[in-house]
């Protein structure tokens, strides 16, 4: 038991106060992702010369990971801020929030996917209920055995079941960083690429604070929370299924605000949809 302890207590990131010096490193962008605030803020910048980014020192098999944005003000047309967990090789798994820029005035589109095996093609969109770019929102990326969920301020947005059963495959094994990252994408990003970035108003800056884990770190090849996790641990992130409170927020939003679905374009999968739409 003593044993099983120590384990769990050095296999959980606690939540503990923000520190983007410890828990993250600027990967690219040569002096334009900056730690600020005794680590407490990060921001990250995109001039016409280049973009940034950073990803997390740890990697995580099965967590939930909340970070708090404030998206690129005014026009920021042209531009994508990504923030995603991905893992490694040629069959990388992929969990991806991606947030496309708009004129001033116009709404973000919140675009995300799910890579399994190497292979994507499941992406769905969302308009917000606020304007993401004048205060911080937490975006959340619940991982575990049984779903990943996306929420945007603890209201789900998405769901992506476990339907291995059928066939469907899921990220099981594979340990993913966090990544983020802003660059630019006139070519497709706002309005399908006909409004571009207006290069005038650079640089274009998003901001993240108050990053928490609750996770599996992966070391030294295993991460034995994911195995070894009493069932009755009280913080039961890695066996919770969306209640019935979170089921109808999620209808609210798929209602309200979803503008894209792959799982409803019956005109780019003709033949049949991918199995895990009979769900979705
Ligand atoms: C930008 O605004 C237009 C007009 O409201 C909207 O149709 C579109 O979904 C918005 N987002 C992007 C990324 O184009």
């Amino acid at each position: 038991m003593m044993f099983l302890i120590l384990l769990l207590s050095s296999s959980i990131t606690a939540a503990s106060a923000t520190n983007y010096y410890r828990d993250f490193e600027i990967t690219w962008g040569d002096g334009r992702g900056k730690i600020l605030n005794n680590g407490k803020l990060l921001t990250l910048s995109l001039d016409k010369a280049s973009g940034s980014g950073f990803q997390s020192k740890n990697e995580y098999l099965f967590g939930k990971i909340d970070m708090q944005l404030k998206l690129v003000p005014d026009n920021s047309a042209g531009t994508v801020t990504s923030y995603y967990l991905s893992s490694k090789g040629s069959t990388w798994d992929e969990i991806d929030f991606e947030f496309l820029g708009n004129l001033s005035g116009d709404p973000y589109t919140v675009h995300t996917n799910v890579f399994t095996q190497g292979k994507g093609n499941r992406e769905q969109q969302f308009h917000l209920w606020f304007d993401p770019t004048i205060a911080f929102h937490t975006y959340s990326i619940q991982w575990n055995q049984l779903h990943i969920v996306f929420s945007v301020d603890g209201i789900p947005i998405r769901v992506f079941k476990n339907e291995e059963s059928i066939g469907v495959p899921f990220p099981m094994n594979q340990p993913m960083r966090i990544y983020s990252s802003i660059w630019n994408a006139d070519d497709w990003a706002t309005r399908g690429g006909l409004v571009k970035t207006n290069w005038s108003d650079s640089p274009f800056t998003a901001s993240y604070r108050k990053f928490k884990a609750k996770a599996c770190v992966w070391s030294f090849g295993s991460s034995s929370c994911a195995m070894t996790f009493p069932s009755s641990l009280s913080d039961s992130w890695l066996n919770q299924e969306l209640d019935s409170t979170s089921k109808k927020w999620l209808r609210w939003v798929r209602k309200n605000y979803m503008i894209y679905n792959y799982c409803a374009d019956v005109k780019r999968f003709p033949q049949c949809l991918p199995r895990e739409c009979k769900h979705n």
